[in-house]
């Protein structure tokens, strides 16, 4: 993570790191040209030193003499580096030396999605990309090191574009507190930086995204007192009520209404600070108002943080159906300040934990061995969280194919809150529940039973109040806003980090898995 500048007043060079077939070198060379300075790459720098290439020198002296002299050379590369750009071999940051050397700097990792490293890797004689085994398994094995490094995360496939337009926030990093980080996040329809750090709200240095045009607040009556006040230059702030009961057509009709005797145009923007109600609910309202103003979200709980402030999703809730009126709307920007939690009540922790939980068991590797040991949901969490969805959302932003697999646990889980007037469970309680019905139908049973270990060890339901009408929450499920045809969608799990959609089931398979939520 970066410090103030190198060692002796040097200026912080912008260090591309990732996995071999990331593009790292590409997206550097774009870098370098954007800012009219060389680049040096570590690899090409490498082959000169050693007078061959670096399969061949693999091959003479084997893989540890070749990370001897390439810890060597990378460390006082960057031990000298005064600004400019450097992109890296994968496996630089094997060594101590250079990890060190490292935080001198911004670190950029190119993220990369294991089957597209493989498919750009292999083939061309490098040494560790001859057996498919043998290169996953290196990728799981990295992937912690990276993410340990990365001042900022570009998501798989950020173009050429991209990178250049992210420049000026990756520049920034440096004056922001230390241990921010930022992620570059993409879409279809919008890409925008995420903040994730501690005591960011407030913080001087820290580039708001959109400085021109007025900023309105929305947050609700519980979040505007402890965080909104620390938004800089609020010119007014709309206050709803708290929770899901207001997450309702009527209360996005009140901030309208606001907006408008505030006498907000469309170059004003909004600040959604508060849960995933607020960011919901502000997020729709923006969209809509005099046909689209900038949102950005500033989300204060596990659920928003980890979850919904990411990926342009917006809406309200019926009666009749959960998020059943809504629209894509992309923020300007996420400022995830997690300090924010600190006054997060003990039951809202544990509701965020469920999409914690269901996060990682889509994301598989690093995230699910963190979290499926137990471990705090941490800043490394959040971020680790944030990542997983944007990739998702990078990859099919209007739920038309992978993006649906977010939804893990949550058809049965809306179902429930629908059933119960959205007063008897949290979301995040009810998608606890939803996620061991959808670990029952997907017939993993020791996935599942580790799992209800783990939500119940956060002290979330593992099982429904007798009192709610079983037949009621299959009928609901059957009106989930995924229902394309005649029957609703499921997500399934084969094991952690193989997540799959669309498989349609039987209504007597979904009333099985409503009654394992009965109990033992
Ligand atoms: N758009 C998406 O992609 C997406 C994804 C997941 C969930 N969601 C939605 O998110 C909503 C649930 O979000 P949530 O769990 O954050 O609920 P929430 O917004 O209702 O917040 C929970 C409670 O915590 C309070 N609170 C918030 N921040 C606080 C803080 N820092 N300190 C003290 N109190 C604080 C709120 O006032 C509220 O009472 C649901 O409506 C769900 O549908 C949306």
């Amino acid at each position: 993570v970066v410090g103030v500048a190198g060692s002796g007043g040097l200026r912080p060079a912008i260090v591309f790191t990732g996995f071999m077939g990331a593009g790292k070198t590409t997206l550097a060379r774009e870098v370098a040209h954007a800012l009219n300075v060389p680049l040096q790459d570590a690899d090409a720098l490498l082959v000169e030193a050693l007078g061959t290439g670096i399969d061949s020198f693999f091959a003479s002296h084997g893989e540890a003499a070749f990370r001897e002299r390439e810890a060597a050379l990378v460390g006082e590369l960057l031990e000298r580096a005064d600004g400019g750009v450097i992109a890296l071999g994968g496996g630089a940051l094997t060594s101590p030396r250079v990890r060190e050397a490292l935080r001198s700097h911004i670190a950029v990792l190119v993220d990369v999605d294991v089957e597209v490293a493989w498919q750009r890797a292999h083939g061309k004689g490098r040494p560790l990309a001859r057996d498919r085994d043998a290169f996953v398994a290196l990728f799981d094995a990295r992937e912690a090191s990276y993410l340990e490094a990365a001042d900022v995360i570009l998501p798989s496939g950020t173009g050429l574009g991209a990178v250049r337009r992210a420049l000026q926030a990756i520049q920034a990093v440096p004056g922001t507190p230390e241990g921010t980080r930022l992620l570059w996040a993409s879409a279809a329809s919008g890409e925008y930086p995420v903040w994730v750090g501690r005591a960011l709200l407030g913080h001087q240095d820290l580039p708001w995204p959109l400085p021109e045009g007025r900023r309105f607040g929305i947050s609700d009556s519980s979040v505007a007192d402890l965080h909104a006040g620390r938004v800089p230059q609020l010119a007014g702030l709309v206050e709803i009520p708290p929770g899901e009961a207001y997450k309702t057509l009527e209360t996005a009709g009140r901030v309208w209404r606001a907006l408008a005797d505030a006498g907000a145009t469309r170059a004003d923007h909004v600040v959604a600070v508060g849960g995933g109600v607020v960011g919901d609910l502000a997020g729709f309202a923006a969209a809509c108002f005099q046909r689209g103003i900038p949102v950005v979200q500033v989300p204060t709980t596990v659920v928003s943080q980890v979850d919904s402030a990411y990926g342009g999703k917006t809406g309200v809730d019926l009666p009749e159906a959960k998020n059943y009126v809504g629209v894509y709307h992309q923020p300007a920007g996420v400022i995830v300040d997690t300090s924010t939690l600190a006054t997060l009540p003990p039951e809202e922790h544990a509701a965020g934990y469920a999409e914690v939980v269901k996060t990682a068991l889509i994301a598989g590797g690093v995230l699910w061995d963190r979290v499926s040991s137990g471990a705090p949901v941490d800043d490394d969490v959040i971020l680790a969280c944030a990542r997983t969805k944007l990739a998702t959302v990078a990859a099919d932003e209007r739920d038309g194919g992978r993006r649906q697999v977010l939804n893990l646990g949550h058809t049965i889980g809306h179902a429930i809150e629908t059933v119960t007037g959205y007063a008897r469970y949290r979301h995040g309680e009810a998608v606890a529940l939803g996620l061991l019905a959808a670990l029952t139908l997907s017939g993993q049973d020791d996935l599942r039973d580790e799992v209800r270990a783990l939500l119940h060890g956060a002290q979330l339901p593992t099982t429904l109040d007798p009192s709610i009408d079983r037949d009621a929450v299959l009928r609901a499920t059957a009106k989930d806003k995924k229902r394309v045809g005649e029957t609703t969608p499921f997500v399934l799990v084969d094991a952690p980090g193989q997540v799959s959609h669309g498989h349609h089931l039987r209504p007597d398979q979904v009333q099985h898995a409503i009654a394992s939520l009965d109990g033992d």
